[in-house]
C-alpha cells in the first residue's frame, strides 16, 4: 500500500479516515478525489496531519478519462472508495443521483482499475480495491431477530439502499468474473466529527443548541447500531492491512438505542455542557413528525468475523461518543457557519420538514 485513491473524502467518513491513515500509515501518500457536492467540504480537510503526504483532485468519479489518468499519474495501487450520495431521506425525494454516483460511479472506477490492475501482462500486483458500503443493503430486523451477518440476503428498501446494494454486487462480480482484488465493509450507522448537520445527530445538536424543535420521525422506536467515526476507520485501516482479498465484513458499535432515546440522550448532555442554555431542559424541544416513508425499522451488525479474524472491536462506548460529538460541534462554530452556507442546505431543510407536516 503505497498510493491510494480515496473517493469522497472531503465527505464526513472520508474526511476523517484521511486524517486517520494520515496519521497512522506513515509511509502512503493519499490521493483524495471527491466532486466537492453539498455534502463534501474543504472545511472538512482544514489542519490535516501531515499535508504534504495528501493531494485533493476536484473531481467526479464518473469521469472515465479522469479517473484512467489518476490510475496512471499516480500510479495508484489502493482504491478506498466512499464517495457516494448518502442521506436516505433525499433518496426518496431525488434519487436519480444516488444511481448515477452510486451505481454508475462504482462501474467507473470499477472499470478502471481492472483496466489499470489487470490488462497488463503480468497483472499489477499487491493491489485492492476496497469498497464501503452499508448495512442498509440487508433490509430491516423485527425485535427479536438476530443481527446481520455477512451472509444475511441482500433486501435493500430505499433506493439509497437499493443503489447501495448493485454497487457491492457490481464489485463482487468485478472480482468473481475479472479477479480483480477486492475487499468489501459493510458499516452500520456512524456518528462523530464532521458529519453534515441533516443526518440525526448533528442535526438534533445544532437544533437544540438554537431552540429549534427536535423532529423525531414517527414514534421514534426504530433503532440504529451507532458506531463512532473513528472506530469506523480504525476497522477500514484493518482489513486494508490484514483482510484475505474477495472477504466482506460487517462493523457495528454494538449500541441499539432507539432514536428517541438517542435525542434525549444529547438533550441530556446538552443541559449538562451548556448549563446556562436558555432551552434547558433541551427535552422539551422534542417534536414527533411524520415518519419517513419506508423508514427501517432497525438495524444491527453480527461483528463476530471482524472480531475474530482481524481483532477489531469499538473502543468508544456510546456515552463517550456522544459526549466528544457535542463537545466537537460546541468547539466547531466557524465549521458550522461555513458548511450552513453551502448548497441547499437551508432549502433542503425547509423541504425536507415542510413534508413532514406539523407535530404529531
Ligand atoms: P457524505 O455524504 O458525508 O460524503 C460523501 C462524499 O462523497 C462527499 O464528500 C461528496 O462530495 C462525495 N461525492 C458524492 N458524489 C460524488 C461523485 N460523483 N464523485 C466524487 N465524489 C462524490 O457520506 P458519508 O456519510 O461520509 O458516507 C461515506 C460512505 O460510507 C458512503 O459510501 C456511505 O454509503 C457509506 N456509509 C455511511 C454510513 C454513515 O453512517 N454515514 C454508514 C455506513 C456506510
Ligand atoms: O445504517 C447506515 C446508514 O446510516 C448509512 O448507510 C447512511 O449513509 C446514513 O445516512 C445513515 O442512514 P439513516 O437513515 O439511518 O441515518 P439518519 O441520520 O438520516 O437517520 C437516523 C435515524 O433517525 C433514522 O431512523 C431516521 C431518524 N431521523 C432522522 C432525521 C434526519 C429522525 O427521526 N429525525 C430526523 O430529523
Amino acid at each position: 500500500m503505497k498510493n491510494i485513491l480515496v473517493t469522497g473524502g472531503a465527505g464526513f467518513i472520508g474526511s476523517n479516515f484521511v486524517r486517520y491513515l494520515l496519521k497512522n500509515e506513515i509511509n502512503i501518500h493519499i490521493y483524495n478525489l471527491d466532486a466537492l457536492t453539498y455534502a463534501g467540504s474543504l472545511e472538512n480537510l482544514d489542519n490535516l496531519p501531515d499535508p504534504s503526504r495528501h493531494t485533493f483532485i476536484h473531481g467526479d468519479i464518473c469521469n472515465r478519462e479522469l479517473i484512467d489518468q489518476l490510475f496512471r499519474q499516480y500510479a495508484i495501487d489502493t482504491v478506498v472508495h466512499f464517495a457516494a450520495e448518502s442521506h436516505v431521506d433525499r433518496s426518496i425525494f431525488e434519487p436519480d443521483a444516488f444511481i448515477q454516483t452510486n451505481v454508475f460511479g462504482t462501474f467507473t472506477l470499477l472499470e478502471a482499475a481492472k483496466r489499470a490492475w489487470l490488462e497488463n501482462t503480468p497483472p499489477i500486483p499487491d493491489v485492492r480495491f476496497h469498497h464501503i458500503s452499508t448495512d442498509e443493503v440487508f433490509g430491516s430486523l423485527k425485535e427479536d431477530d438476530p443481527a446481520f451477518r455477512e451472509d444475511t440476503p441482500y433486501a435493500p428498501n430505499s433506493p439509497y439502499a437499493a443503489s447501495k446494494a448493485a454497487s457491492d454486487h457490481l464489485v463482487r462480480a468485478y472480482g468473481h468474473t475479472y479477479g480483480l482484488p477486492y475487499t468489501l465493509t459493510n458499516c452500520s450507522n456512524n456518528y462523530g466529527p464532521y458529519q453534515f448537520p441533516e443526518k440525526l445527530i448533528p442535526l438534533m445538536i445544532l437544533n437544540a443548541l438554537e431552540g429549534k424543535p427536535l423532529p423525531v420521525y414517527g414514534d421514534g422506536k426504530q433503532v440504529r447500531d451507532w458506531l463512532y467515526v473513528e472506530d469506523h476507520c480504525e476497522a477500514i485501516l484493518l482489513v486494508l492491512r490484514q483482510a484475505p482479498l474477495g472477504e466482506s465484513y460487517n462493523i457495528g458499535g454494538g449500541n441499539q438505542p432507539t432514536n428517541l432515546e438517542i435525542v434525549e440522550n444529547l438533550c441530556e448532555i446538552l443541559d449538562e455542557v451548556v448549563p446556562h442554555s436558555p432551552y434547558k431542559p433541551h427535552r422539551q424541544l422534542i417534536r414527533f413528525v411524520a415518519d419517513r416513508p419506508g423508514h427501517d425499522r432497525r438495524y444491527a451488525m453480527d461483528i463476530g468475523k471482524i472480531s475474530t479474524q482481524l481483532g477489531w472491536k469499538p473502543r468508544h462506548s456510546l456515552a463517550e461518543g456522544l459526549l466528544a460529538t457535542v463537545k466537537w460541534y460546541l468547539e466547531h462554530e466557524e465549521w458550522i457557519a461555513a458548511i450552513r452556507q453551502r448548497g441547499d442546505f437551508k432549502a433542503w431543510m425547509q423541504r425536507n420538514y415542510a413534508q413532514r407536516g406539523e407535530e404529531k
